[in-house]
Order: structure tokens, then sequence, then C-alpha cells
């Protein structure tokens, strides 16, 4: 981790998950009132975020109201640049994905909606965290569970550990495709990077290691590798994509792999 975070609570009702977290994890656990690191996992009645006291923004994970749910059902199903990355066409049943980079499980859900089985890895547990609090959330509601209905499996993993241990693992079912978004440099203009990379740029920094996370996801994948990049960033490796798929601000670099 990158800035110093402590786990925080905001009644007696929320003290508790919050103190099992921070014990788990060694984390210093205080009331709100009192935090004392400006980076804080904080746990509310209501939800489980994380904040920055100093600079005043904070971020949960909602899966049933706000942009999640707007993009479900208003995002354009198979037509989307992400459908097409991971290779849906009409009539095709849609492939299992293992999200590699989960974050706060944006691109996943929005995966989920279009029917793909999904494994989610994450390997910070403060962001794996907040994906679980928001999948135990919605878990009762109809429509959130006729979505992951195929699967929607959070992991607390590295995925370049994991990954080696499927290719290793002849009984293992490989996925379909394996989806890989990682952190992007902090560009000049940082107000231009959402409230939301903010956050998670300052817990995290930037992923060093997405060069041997490709390559080992291109030896597990079973049909493509899809890394998603910002327009105009350069590839993720000197391995030239297959092909690749734009949309306004976003480019996906697409690996497909010979069968
Ligand atoms: C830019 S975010 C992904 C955002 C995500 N696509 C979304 O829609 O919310 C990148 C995430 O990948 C995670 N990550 C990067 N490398 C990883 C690895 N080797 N194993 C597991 N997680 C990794 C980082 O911790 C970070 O949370």
């Amino acid at each position: 981790m990158n800035t110093p975070i402590s786990i925080s609570y905001t009644s007696d009702k929320s003290k508790e998950p919050a103190k099992n977290f921070a014990d788990k994890h060694k984390l210093a656990l205080n009331p709100i009132s009192e935090n004392k690191t400006s980076l804080i996992l904080n746990y509310t009645e209501e939800f489980v975020e994380l904040r920055d006291t100093e600079k005043n923004i904070a971020i949960h994970i909602d899966f049933l109201s706000g942009d999640l749910a707007h993009r479900q059902q208003f995002g354009g199903g198979r037509g989307q640049s992400i459908a097409k990355a991971i290779g849906l066409k009409q009539g095709v049943t849609a492939p299992s994905v293992l999200d590699a980079t989960a974050g706060l499980a944006k691109d996943a859900f929005v995966l989920a909606c279009l029917g793909c089985p999904l494994t989610l890895l994450e390997r910070s547990p403060i962001v794996t965290e907040l994906i679980r609090d928001a999948v135990k959330r919605a878990e009762d509601d109809e429509h959130f569970q006729s979505i992951i209905k195929t699967g929607f499996d959070v992991k607390e993993e590295n995925s370049i550990k994991y990954l080696t241990q499927l290719s290793s693992n002849e009984n293992a079912t490989l996925p379909d495709v394996i989806y890989l978004d990682p952190m992007y440099p902090e560009r000049k203009k940082s107000a231009s990077v959402k409230k939301n990379m903010q956050l998670l740029q300052s817990l995290l920094g930037k992923d060093e290691d997405t060069q041997a996370l490709l390559d080992i996801a291109i030896k597990v994948a079973r049909k493509r590798v899809v890394v998603k990049r910002p327009k105009g960033a350069e590839n993720l490796s000197a391995l030239n994509p297959t092909y690749h798929v734009a949309s306004k601000k976003t480019r996906y670099d697409i690996y497909i792999i010979p069968q």
C-alpha cells in the first residue's frame, strides 16, 4: 500500500465488522471522530467506504443504484465496446471471464450483466472488502441475483500467483477470457482523474508487474486476453495485440489465443 490507512467506524453497530477487519489485517482501529490517518476504510451502518478525510472524497460500491444500475438498464447490451472486446456476438453463449484486476468491480458487473460467468481477483484486501460489502448488500435483491446467477466469485488473490497455479493444474477449468485493467500512472492534470481513481491511486499507486500478469494471462486464457487502456496509452507490453476495439476514452487490446 502507498498511503497509510486505518480502519474507522461510525457507530457501535458498525464497530464489530470494522474490528474484525482491523484485527485480521493488523491495522489501527478508531471511531471516525478520532481517525489517525487521512485515508480510512470506514464502516458505516449502510456500507463500507474508502474515504480521504483531507480531500473529503469517499467511494463505496453500489450494484443496485447509481452509475452501475443505470449502465445495466441503458448501457447498450452486446453493442457496447466491452462486449465486442470479449467476443460477444449475437447468438453466441457468453464466455466465462476471469477479471484479474477487479478494482471497484464496475467492468466485472457490466460483464455479468451481459451474461458472463465471472471470477473476480483483487489483491488489495481493502478493495476486496469494498466489493464483498457491495455484494452482501445486494445479494437479497432478485434482479441482482438474476444478473449474477451464472457466477460472480470474488477472491482476494494476487492474479499472477493464482494464474500460475491454474496453469500447472491439469484438472482446472480455464476461463475463456482473461480481462486486465491495471492501474494507469497518474496523469499530469490530476483534476481530470476521476474521484474513484484518485482514491484508488493514493491507496495502491501504480501496478508495476503488468508485463508478468499479461504473460501468464496469455498462457492460461482459452480464447483471448483483453487489456483495457486509456485512449492513446502505450501497449502493456512489447507483444502487439491481435487487434483493438476503440471507444471514446478507452481502447481494448485483444490478444487472441491460437487454437
Ligand atoms: C484500475 S483498477 C481496476 C478497475 C476495474 N476494472 C473496475 O471496473 O472497477 C486495477 C485494480 O487491479 C488490481 N490489481 C492489479 N494487479 C493485480 C494482480 N496482479 N492481482 C490482483 N489484483 C491486481 C489493483 O489492486 C486495482 O484494484
